[in-house]
């Protein structure tokens, strides 16, 4: 059974050695460990017992927007609606904090749409977003990645 859970500073060695191809392919930023024990209250996990099998990072940027970070789920547990069950929860807890918007950039808009997310035009995204996260990124500055928007009611 896989279970939902809030990580801890323990966690990261794992949660990083779960994202190797994904971040050689550019679907997902590399993060150094500093990076995410200081963000380390965004991340949510999946774990089948002691495994960690996926996570995301519920970034908050501003009073209206937050953001869905560094999704991923093991290559051999894909298929089995972890993702979502990881969007949905993230989406749940941008709800409880009183956020608005959840923004998403990605190169799977069809997984987004599915949950609810619409498609912008990247102009409308914050620019401090482009200048402390795409920079860091091997498609900066010709990056395909559409940017999503899940609105809360
Ligand atoms: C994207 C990812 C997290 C999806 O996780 P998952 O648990 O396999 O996804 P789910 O089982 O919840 O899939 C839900 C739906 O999205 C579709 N989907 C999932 N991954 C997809 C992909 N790579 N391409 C196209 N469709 C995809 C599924 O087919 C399913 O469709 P359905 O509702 O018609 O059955 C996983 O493929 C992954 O880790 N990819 C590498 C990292 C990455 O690209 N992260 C996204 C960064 S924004």
């Amino acid at each position: 059974m896989v279970k939902f859970v809030k990580a801890n500073l323990s966690d990261i060695a794992d949660m990083q050695n779960i994202v190797g191809d994904s971040v050689e392919d550019g679907a997902i930023l590399r993060r150094s460990d500093d990076e995410v024990a200081t963000n380390i209250r965004s991340y949510t996990l999946a774990k089948s017992g002691d495994e960690i099998i996926g996570y995301l990072a519920l970034h908050i940027h501003s009073l209206r927007l937050a953001e869905i970070r560094s999704l991923i789920v093991s290559e051999r547990y894909r298929g089995d609606r972890i993702g979502s069950r990881l969007v949905k929860i993230a989406l749940q807890e941008a709800k409880e904090l009183g956020v608005k918007e959840v923004l998403v950039l990605t190169y799977l808009p069809h997984f987004f749409k599915k949950l609810g997310f619409i498609e912008i035009p990247k102009e409308t995204i914050p620019e401090h977003k482009i200048w402390t996260d795409c920079i860091k990124c091997i498609h900066f500055p010709v990056c395909n990645e559409i940017s999503l928007i899940y609105k809360e009611e």
